[in-house]
This record gives structure tokens, C-alpha cells and sequence, in this order.
């Protein structure tokens, strides 16, 4: 998935860092994604780790999380897919608010593609209500449609906004793809938190912390996809039918600062390992300041190409501000 912040292309430089601070064998490590987004750095370590915990806010990214981290045994589920992707459209809620019709003017789907997620979405509540599939099969299903969902988007990248015309990867069909996931015989922790809140309850060795680092609040650029994964009823409001969204402090130049050092403070884990962006709400300078008073900090830097809200290439530096936290 397109995901804006993802690590994905950043995965080896942030482990070989890791290595280099934590050392080379991570078996016994407890390694926490605290802002997980798409999941990609939890799944990363899913493997090497003694455990994985992965958060996010976003319920939609949690759905992921829950699936691709929290799913360790093999699923079956070859038959439901084929069932699912057999099912005719109906005009549910994502057809009469996301597509364009006589009573609708938004186009974040074609039609015919909003039918499908309509039939899909509910046929997978149904699955679960009726208890033909378990809470890792129903995760795994719904995850698996939020990422289908998001090939065949009509936007740019992100949901704050439609396209005009339908884009050609939006006239395809949408086909509903098993979300690959890495079977492990650790158990891992999936939560559905405010950070903030979170760190006060949980303790390991490696806390990775990838908050967000602009004011672009996340629940607004992606609200279908939680729609899509809640599957509620309410009035989308104005032209972007957006619903009621969480707004992150860590968005927010005022508060970012002291938000973090609360994590800071907090954290009953021995390394801490930040990464943030040299376009971010804060700067570098002000980062190692607030972390230096809480042990041993150091920073390190690679450049980074990232595409923009217009699809250009541009040039950034990615930190990694690591803190082998003081005990206290
Ligand atoms: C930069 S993205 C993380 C990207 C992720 N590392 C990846 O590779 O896909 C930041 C994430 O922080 C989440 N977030 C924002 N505020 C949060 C909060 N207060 N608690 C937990 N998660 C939060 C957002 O939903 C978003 O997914």
C-alpha cells in the first residue's frame, strides 16, 4: 500500500542500524512499533524478534496491523475469497455516498467498484456474525479488502480528495487479493491505542517511534479506509464525505514537542530509535535536545527519495535519533 510516511523502502537502513546499536541477534528482544501505520516495520522484525508490538490510532491501520503482525498460524481461506469475489454489487453505503450517481457527485470509486466493496464488506460481517470464520480470519478478509480497495481508488494517493475523471487504475475491476502475512511461532500484541496513552502501559527492549511529522492528520487523508473497516452509518460531510476524525498532537507544531518527550519519559524500554523526516515540524536540533537529558543520544542520517502529493520525486533526509535510555 501507498502509505505516506512508509518505511518500506527505509526497512534495511533502519535494521542495520538497529544491529549496529541493539547487536546482531535480536531473538530475545522485545520490539514495539508504537505509530505502525501500513505495519511494514513490525512485519520487518515479525521474524527475528521475541515478540512484536504494533499500535496505531487509525483503526483501518490497526485492521492491517492486526492481520499481517497478529496472524502467525496459516489460514485457510482460498474458498472465501472465491466466494467473495463471485458475489454481484450491491448499493450499500460506500455506492450511494463514494461513487457518482444520479444522487451522488463524489467519485472515490468507479461504480461498479463500490457495488463490490458494499457486497464484500458486508459478506465478511456476515462471515464473522454468523460465525463461519474466526476474529484472525475476519481481520485477514478485512484487511485483505482495504488494501484491494486502495489499488482501485480514484485519488491521487491520499482520501482528502477525488480525482475528476475516473483515473485508469479506477476503471479496473476490483479484485479482492489475500494480504501476504509471515507465519511465526512467536505471539505478538496488536493494540488500537493513543500512544500517549499506551506507553504507560507496556515495556520491552527496542521502541521504535515513526510519528507523524507534518500537520496532515492521517485520519483525514485516509477516512474511507476506516469507513471501510468500521462499515458504520453516518452523514459524510461536505465535498470530501469525510466522517468525524482523530487529530494526532503529534501533528500539531505546538504540542509535537512535549508530546514526544512524554514518550520519552515514559518509555520503560532500553533503546529508543525515532526516525523523522527533515521536512518535519521539528527540527533535528530540537529533537536531540529534548532526548539528550534521558541518556546516551546519537543520530544518524541517509537521504531519501519520497514522492510528494503531485506524484514528483523529491529529496529528503530521514534521521534515526537512537537513545540508549538511562535508567532512571
Ligand atoms: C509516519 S506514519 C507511520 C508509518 C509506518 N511506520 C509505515 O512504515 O507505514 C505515522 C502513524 O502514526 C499514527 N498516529 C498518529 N497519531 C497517533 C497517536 N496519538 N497514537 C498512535 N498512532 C498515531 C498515524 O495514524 C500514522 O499511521
Amino acid at each position: 500500500m501507498n502509505y505516506i510516511g512508509s518505511k518500506k523502502k527505509l526497512i534495511n537502513f533502519i535494521k542495520e542500524t538497529l544491529r549496529d546499536v541493539v547487536g546482531a541477534n535480536l531473538n530475545d528482544t522485545v520490539f514495539c512499533d508504537l505509530f505502525a501505520g501500513s505495519g511494514v516495520v513490525g512485519a520487518a522484525f515479525k521474524t527475528e524478534v521475541a515478540k512484536v508490538i504494533s499500535n496505531d490510532v487509525e483503526y483501518f491501520s490497526y485492521v492491517l496491523n492486526r492481520h499481517c503482525i497478529g496472524n502467525t498460524t496459516p489460514l485457510y481461506a482460498e474458498d472465501l475469497f472465491e466466494e467473495l469475489n463471485a458475489l454481484e454489487g450491491t448499493e450499500g453505503f460506500v455506492f450511494q455516498h463514494y461513487c457518482k450517481h444520479r444522487d451522488n457527485t463524489r467519485e472515490y470509486f468507479s461504480a461498479d467498484n463500490g457495488r463490490k466493496i458494499d457486497a464484500m464488506r458486508q459478506k465478511i460481517g456476515q462471515y464473522y456474525d454468523e460465525q463461519r470464520i474466526d476474529e484472525n480470519c475476519f481481520f485477514y478478509l478485512l484487511a485483505s479488502l482495504i488494501q484491494s480497495c486502495d489499488k482501485v481508488a480514484n485519488t491521487a494517493s491520499v482520501y482528502g480528495a477525488y480525482l475528476k475523471t475516473l483515473k485508469h487504475q479506477a476503471k479496473k475491476p476490483i479484485v479482492l487479493e489475500p494480504m501476504p502475512y509471515e507465519l511465526s511461532v512467536q505471539d505478538h500484541c496488536v493494540y488500537h491505542q493513543n500512544a500517549s496513552e499506551l506507553i504507560t502501559r507496556i515495556s520491552g527492549d527496542i521502541l521504535y517511534l515513526d510519528p507523524p511529522y507534518n500537520v496532515r492528520q492521517y485520519g483525514a487523508d485516509y477516512h474511507l479506509l476506516n469507513t471501510i473497516a468500521h462499515y458504520d452509518t453516518f452523514q459524510p460531510q461536505g465535498k470530501t464525505g469525510r466522517r468525524d476524525y482523530y487529530r494526532s498532537v503529534f501533528c500539531k507544531k505546538r504540542d509535537a514537542a512535549s508530546a514526544l518527550e512524554h514518550l520519552v519519559q515514559k518509555a520503560a524500554f532500553r533503546y529508543l530509535v525515532m526516525s523523522y523526516n527533515s521536512d518535519g515540524i521539528l527540527s533535528s536540533n530540537e529533537i536531540e535536545t529534548m532526548m539528550k537529558p534521558y541518556g546516551t543520544y546519537r543520530v544518524v542520517a541517509t537521504e531519501h527519495k519520497c514522492f510528494g502529493r503531485k506524484k514528483e520525486e523529491r529529496s529528503t533526509i530521514e534521521y534515526l535519533h537512537i537513545l540508549e535510555k538511562r535508567n532512571s
